[in-house]
């Protein structure tokens, strides 16, 4: 019986082969954060070029397009705006409600602290999809 799953094998993507463990457990936290992003629906609000999420719905509430996150932030950063969303709001582009809060809402409520480590992998695997080299050296 393996906890992992590995067997979500879309268009060969889980079929990285890590080179040594810590690799391996990195690689396989973004891909739980994945599917985190999916359950919990982020990208109702998020689009994430490269990804193959829906596109965002919700009207008047879209956060930022996050591929390019990865290596702008540190761990605690997207803790932290998962955790507490009013705590990190870029001004001045419509993300605040009138009263300042942020309009993304808190999943305390529905987040499992498993699904917010994995998720904060997730968002410091993004890279943008251009300039970013196709894969392979
Ligand atoms: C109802 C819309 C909505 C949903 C759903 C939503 N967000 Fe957001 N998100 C926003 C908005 C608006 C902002 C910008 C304001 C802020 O930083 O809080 C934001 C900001 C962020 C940021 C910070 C980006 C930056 O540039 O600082 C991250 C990371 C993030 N969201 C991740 C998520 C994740 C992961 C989920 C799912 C668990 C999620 N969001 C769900 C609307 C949403």
């Amino acid at each position: 019986m393996h906890h992992r799953q590995r067997d979500r094998n879309e268009d060969g993507e889980a079929n990285a082969q890590p080179q040594h463990a810590a690799r391996a457990t990195a690689f396989d936290a973004a891909q739980k954060g994945r599917e985190a992003f999916a359950k919990l629906e982020c990208y109702s609000c998020h689009e994430i070029k490269g990804e193959k999420f829906p596109a965002p719905t919700e009207e008047g509430k879209v956060g930022p397009e996050l591929s390019a996150m990865g290596p702008l932030h540190d761990p605690d950063y997207f803790a932290e705006a998962l955790i507490n969303p009013s705590a990190v709001i870029e001004q001045g582009k419509g993300f605040e409600a009138p009263d300042g809060s942020s309009k993304m809402p808190s999943f305390n409520d529905s987040m499992m602290v498993q699904e917010l480590i994995d998720l904060v992998a997730f968002l410091r695997s993004l890279k943008p999809p251009t300039g970013a080299g196709h894969g392979g050296h």
